[in-house]
């Protein structure tokens, strides 16, 4: 027995009522606040890629699919069940090739462009469609209906790349000056929204070192303050987000923040966020249900990965923002496997997320929350048929996936502050693992009652962990699990609901010991008396 195994085995015996011998503990500091946590955290993206505008979320007011103006109602009624604080749109790589003139006036006149997606060879080879050629039905107003209708808040991400500053100060002008004041205000009434649409984020580009640009930090540091010198204001002051690096590339934060105050520290201001960029990929062969043990353990060790590079960014821009004015942001973060080619082929990106894919999700919700003074928004890639999805839906086809299931569980973190917690597990011994721990997770309180959420990856053993709150009774514990006995569940068309939370009540006292399932992810939540 190793000492860590020892000492726990003799903290269980000496704790009087203790059902399990602990193999692991979590230890929570109620006076250690490490900040609130953002709602915005728990938000999501969209860009036209794939299916998730066309048929995924913009069906047409003519469809046959229960719509609303358009809309796909299934979607809506699911989405606002995660309380989704904010999404992001248009893009992605597609944004800064996006004119957004061409998605605004009536929608029978407006242009068919080439979608950035179009060359893709997987795309290249599928049916002509909305994927490849842009119709531009689903525009500024579209977009802002469907955040109103979700409970939203929009974020758009600007076209840098091609597309001057003039064109970004219309599109403020466009969505938010008031009602009857300028041309571009009459032009948005005339496409339904008298009333501004107060779109208070807005990115700066997207992947400025990449697709967006291919810019070095210094040169695009130049174009950011360029954009950003004067836009309208109205009665809403802008967020801008700047375009932040791609994964581990410090040189681009380093560089950026130094050019970007070269002439005044005062620039820093005006920027609320740097968005950071980082996907942890895929495994073995590249799908997403077929997958070995090794493959599991390899992507859930990758995700892990994010807690460094949120600790190494944020370092680097505390060396020039020494008044941490500026927030980090991660606009594009998930798994990323294979296209599936059971779906259609025109949904570049779409695949069944499984439970490995929701356990990736929990592993990064709880990094962002115990990050909670760093991290100010975060986008989940993508909403729907793309990437890391909470929804699919082909047709009148539709589901839920499990990463679905985890946003809802971890929404009861949203607003609340989250406190120091200490998960001691030992390390997963898995090859290509190094770093994956057998139990890890967040706490957050919200006045007397706590939340806390936990991940445990290991395939075969549960983790029986003692839970202490500081000198603090709990009572009404309440457990929301997340767990199959396959890894690789998932939901489909023919059955959504084969992989979905289960809730059971849990006895308590001062503290409690707690058995978290093998392969799970799960909520717990208590009152402190
Ligand atoms: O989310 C898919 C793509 O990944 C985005 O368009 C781009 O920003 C990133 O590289």
């Amino acid at each position: 027995m190793d000492r860590r195994r020892f000492l726990f085995s003799s903290l269980a015996l000496l704790a009087p009522r203790t059902a399990f011998a602990a193999e692991a503990n979590i230890e929570i500091f109620p006076d250690e606040p490490i900040g609130t946590i953002s709602p915005n955290i728990y938000g999501h993206f969209t860009e036209h890629l794939g299916g998730c505008i066309y048929d995924g979320i913009w069906v047409g007011e003519k469809s046959k699919i229960p719509n609303v103006g358009g809309i796909r109602k299934a979607l809506v009624d699911a989405l606002k069940e995660l309380k989704p604080p904010v999404i992001r749109w248009p893009g992605g790589c597609f944004a800064d090739s996006y004119n957004w003139h061409d998605g605004v006036g009536p929608r029978n006149q407006r242009p068919t462009r080439t979608n950035f997606w179009a060359n893709t060879p997987y795309l290249q080879k599928a049916p002509d469609g909305p994927q490849k050629y842009e119709p531009n039905e689903f525009g500024t107003n579209e977009f802002a209906r469907f955040c109103r209708l979700a409970g939203a808040e929009p974020y758009f991400a600007a076209n840098l790349r091609s597309l001057t500053p003039f064109d970004f100060y219309e599109w403020i002008e466009y969505c938010n000056s008031p009602a009857g004041t300028t041309t571009l205000a009459t032009l948005r009434e005339q496409g339904g929204d008298r009333e501004p649409l107060n779109v208070k984020y807005w990115g700066v580009g997207n992947e400025s070192w990449g697709c967006g640009g291919n810019f070095t930090g210094d040169e695009y540091a130049v174009e950011f303050r360029r954009f950003i010198e004067w836009v309208p204001q109205f009665s809403l002051k802008p967020n801008f987000i700047a375009s932040g690096p791609n994964v581990a590339d410090y040189a681009w934060t380093r560089s950026f923040f130094q050019k970007l105050t070269e002439k005044s520290k005062r620039t820093l201001r005006r920027v609320y966020g740097c968005a950071l960029h980082y996907y942890c990929g895929t495994t073995g062969k590249g799908e997403s249900v077929d997958f070995t043990d090794d493959d599991w353990y390899t992507l859930l060790a990758k995700a892990t990965r994010m807690e460094e590079l949120i600790e190494n960014h944020w370092q680097i821009m505390g060396e020039v923002d020494t008044e941490r004015s500026v927030k980090l942001i991660v606009d594009e973060w998930g798994a990323w496997h294979h296209t599936d080619p059971s779906i259609d082929p025109r949904y570049l990106f779409a695949y069944f997320p499984t439970l490995r894919d929701a356990l990736v999700s929990g592993t990064t919700l709880d990094i962002f929350n115990r990050h909670a003074d760093k991290v100010a928004m975060a986008n989940a890639a993508q909403l729907v048929n793309n990437i890391h999805t909470s929804f699919l839906a082909v047709g009148d086809k539709f589901t839920v996936t499990p990463i679905y299931h985890v946003f809802c569980m971890y929404a009861a973190h949203q607003g609340g502050t989250a406190v120091r917690s200490v998960f001691s597990a030992d390390h997963m011994g898995q090859q290509g693992a190094s770093g994956l721990r057998s139990l890890s997770g967040s706490c957050s309180l919200h006045g007397k009652h706590a939340v806390l959420t936990a991940v445990n990856p290991d395939i075969k053993n549960p983790q029986v962990a003692r839970i202490g709150i500081r000198g603090v009774r709990v009572s009404n514990v309440k457990a929301t699990v997340l767990t199959s006995s396959d890894i690789h569940a998932h939901n489909t068309f023919e059955n959504p609901r084969g992989l979905e939370p289960t809730e059971k009540a849990v006895t308590a006292g001062t503290s409690f010991s707690y058995e978290f399932a093998p392969a799970s992810v799960t909520r717990l939540e208590f009152d402190l008396v």
